[in-house]
């Protein structure tokens, strides 16, 4: 064995189970403490390929034409410091396992290295404990880059999807917004080709005329609701503490009409202040609301608004005794134009509980529905009660 400034190579293969190769590298001035290490770990089942360095230039040296995958450094050396391996390492951006191999090492100063960032130290007379050491090191280097890429890989897709998401709402806004104008031409001039005229046009092209004319009103609406849907969190309203009561207030006030029609009885118990915007919340409930009169069965529909705290959020609940909704679409009922219905059995387009869902998440709230069909229904959502500063435990 020969050592130079370059660094020496050991590789002793006597190994009773060969394993994968394991790239260490040796910080160690004396030849025959570099060759016991070297046994010590063979005589364990590693087949180790090992440089032997003992000053700050071959260690760089080495770290770039063969990164190891651990590093074994002696605390004291003749002419550098075992521990300012780590340094170097750092500088590099390396994270590789380093392990202090040395003579007496006192415990105080043992501590301190693995405060500075060394994996583990092992004494010159208890090289036994050297294999599992590195094993161990091996192994929490592997859990420390598989934890780093699952971060990563989550972070990127997080990114992806507010990405796409965003694209998504941007195409909503575009296609709505610029889909209005034509659109007007059309329910314009098909208005006034059915005026003109009138009486003029034999049965069929008058009923032609009325569904075209039928149909583009129809899209309008869709296109406003598509439009009201997008705007949705385009609007740069600020958030705040809003007063469940007085949107309660409110809402009675705009289903005044619905409420005396339906002989609906609409109770809520002293409702909470909650983080959000108030005209938000308002669509919130007075859709809530607004279903559970719209969806009800044969009896007038009574209507429970309650909130209980959970945390640092409320939690809501709008039940009915309505029509109820089978438990298969609780999930799809919240998606932009669905419907369990046709027009003529209930009138709505289906956005109601689209914009509800992107109003609540967007507050960093969620929403669901307990219900079975024919009992009624049971409309749950939670809202955070403060800012993002207020929360305990959310100030730095
Ligand atoms: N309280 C309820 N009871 C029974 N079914 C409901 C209730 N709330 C919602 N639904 C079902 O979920 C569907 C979606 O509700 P949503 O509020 O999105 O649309 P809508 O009320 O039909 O129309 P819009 O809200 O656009 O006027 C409804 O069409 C209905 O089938
Ligand atoms: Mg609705």
């Amino acid at each position: 064995m020969t050592m130079s400034s370059t660094g020496t190579k050991l590789g002793i293969q006597d190994s009773p189970e060969p394993q994968p190769k394991l790239r260490a590298l040796l910080v160690e001035d004396n030849a025959l403490d570099a060759a016991l290490v070297v046994r010590a770990l063979c005589k364990d089942g590693f087949d180790i390929a090992a440089d032997v360095v003992q000053d700050e230039a071959a260690f760089t040296r080495a770290l770039r034409t063969h990164p190891p995958e651990v590093v074994l450094a002696d605390y004291n050396l003749p002419n550098w410091k075992g521990m300012e391996a780590l340094k170097v390492l750092l500088s590099e951006g390396l994270d590789i396992p380093m392990i202090l191999v040395s003579g007496a090492l006192g415990d105080v100063t043992a501590v301190e290295c693995i405060k500075q960032g060394a994996t583990d130290y092992v004494l010159k007379d208890g090289l036994a404990r050297l294999p599992e050491v590195i094993r161990r090191a091996l192994r929490e280097k592997n859990e420390r880059s598989l934890r780093h890429q699952a971060e990563e890989d989550l972070a990127r897709k997080i990114d992806e999807l507010a990405r796409s998401n965003a694209d998504l709402e941007q195409f909503a806004y575009v296609a709505s917004h610029d889909l209005q104008e034509p659109l007007r031409m059309v329910t314009a001039y098909t208005q006034l080709l059915s005026e003109r005229y009138h009486g003029q046009l034999d049965e069929s092209a008058a009923k032609f005329l009325g569904y075209a004319s039928e149909g583009a009103q129809r899209m309008q609406v869709l296109i406003q609701d598509l439009l009201a849907f997008s705007r949705v969190g385009r609007n740069s309203a600020a958030c705040g503490s809003v007063d469940c009561n007085a949107v309660m207030a409110d809402v009675l006030l705009t289903l005044a009409s619905a409420i005396l029609e339906s002989g609906a009885v609409v109770t809520h118990a002293g409702l909470p202040a909650v983080w959000g915007v108030r005209t938000q919340m308002a669509q919130v409930f007075q859709n809530l609301i607004g279903n559970a009169i719209k969806f009800r069965g044969k009896e007038p529909p009574v209507v429970s608004v309650q909130s209980e705290k959970s945390g640092q959020h409320w939690q809501f609940s709008v039940s009915d005794n309505g029509i109820g909704i089978p438990p298969e679409y609780a999930e799809n009922i919240f998606v932009v134009f669905q419907r369990l219905h046709t027009r003529n059995e209930y009138p709505g387009n289906g956005i109601g509980l689209a914009i509800c869902k992107k109003i609540i998440e967007r507050c960093g709230g969620r929403i669901w529905m307990e219900s079975q069909a024919g009992s009624g229904s049971t409309f749950k959502f939670i809202m955070p009660s403060h800012g993002p500063d207020e929360r305990v435990g959310g100030r730095p």
